[in-house]
């Protein structure tokens, strides 16, 4: 009897360890489960820049984009630009230099407008502007150029800036548009539209990231780590171990 009695209490013990141990394996759980959350969160990130970092990243082949930009979406754009910018022929600088004919003319080249120190360093490295580095630096003009006297915000959409140059275009440029370059724009569109058509809805983010999408929404994150991971395993033990203790 008293052996049956201590097989109790061992049992009960035993359980209980069982119980903790199951509990901890749950909370490892909750644990790996953020970590599932994080990249959901990247998800939502590459939706972001997919549009952004992607086509930054992998600057457009201009020879494809100037020819169907709208210089009038970048006229409107400019308007930005206008409160230190004119851009017409002959016009004044304002706050910032007069940009007629900026694209391929040398940074701070413009006469009569004193440049930073910044720009002039800028200017002695990189001969012209060019759709690329124009494209470059008004995403983040001080991001781009550390102590530009441009206390400009930047343009973060693309089609923004690749609208703003084909306007700038219009407004006394020599840089001619080159041949379009398809290999470039394979290479500039396919990530743009693989983050815009998987990024918003599910289906291309389906295969990998269902769960993960799940996931992000708290409760579905004990369905994303639960069945794979501790929800076999610990139910697994409690019913074995205890069940030959008693
Ligand atoms: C708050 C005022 C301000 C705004 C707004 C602004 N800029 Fe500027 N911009 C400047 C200043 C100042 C400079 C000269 C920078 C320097 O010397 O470091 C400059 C320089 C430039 C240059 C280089 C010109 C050269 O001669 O080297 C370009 C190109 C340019 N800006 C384009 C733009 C465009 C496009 C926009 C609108 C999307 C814009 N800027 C908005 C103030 C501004």
């Amino acid at each position: 009897m008293s052996d049956l009695t201590f097989n109790k209490y061992a049992g009960a013990v035993l359980a209980t360890a069982f119980v903790i141990a199951g509990l901890v394996q749950l909370s490892s759980g909750v644990f790996s489960q953020e970590k599932v959350a994080k990249p959901g969160f990247k998800v939502e990130v590459a939706e972001d820049t997919g549009g952004g970092a992607a086509a930054a990243d992998v600057p457009p082949d201009w020879g494809t984009v100037l020819k169907t930009a709208d210089p009038a979406a970048g006229a409107v754009v400019f308007e930005k630009c206008k409160s230190c910018h004119n851009a017409d022929n002959g016009g004044a600088n304002g706050t910032g230099p007069n940009l007629w004919g900026v694209e391929g003319r040398a940074p701070a080249s413009h006469p009569g407008f004193a440049y930073s120190d910044a720009m002039k360093a800028f200017g002695a490295k990189q001969p012209i502007w060019d759709y690329e580095h124009i494209y470059e630096f008004i995403k983040g003009p001080q991001a781009y150029i550390n102590g530009t006297k441009m206390t400009f915000v930047g343009l973060k959409q693309p089609q923004d800036r690749i609208n703003v140059i084909a306007y700038l275009h219009g407004q006394g440029s020599n840089l001619p548009i080159p041949a379009p370059n398809p290999a470039v724009t394979a290479a500039a569109t396919a990530p743009a539209a693989t983050a815009a058509s998987g990024g918003a809805p599910a289906p291309g983010a389906a295969p990998a990231g269902k769960p993960v999408a799940t996931g992000t929404t708290a409760t579905p994150a004990t369905g994303a780590g639960g069945p794979a991971g501790n929800g076999p395993g610990a139910p697994q033990q409690q019913a074995s171990k205890p069940g030959s203790a008693n």
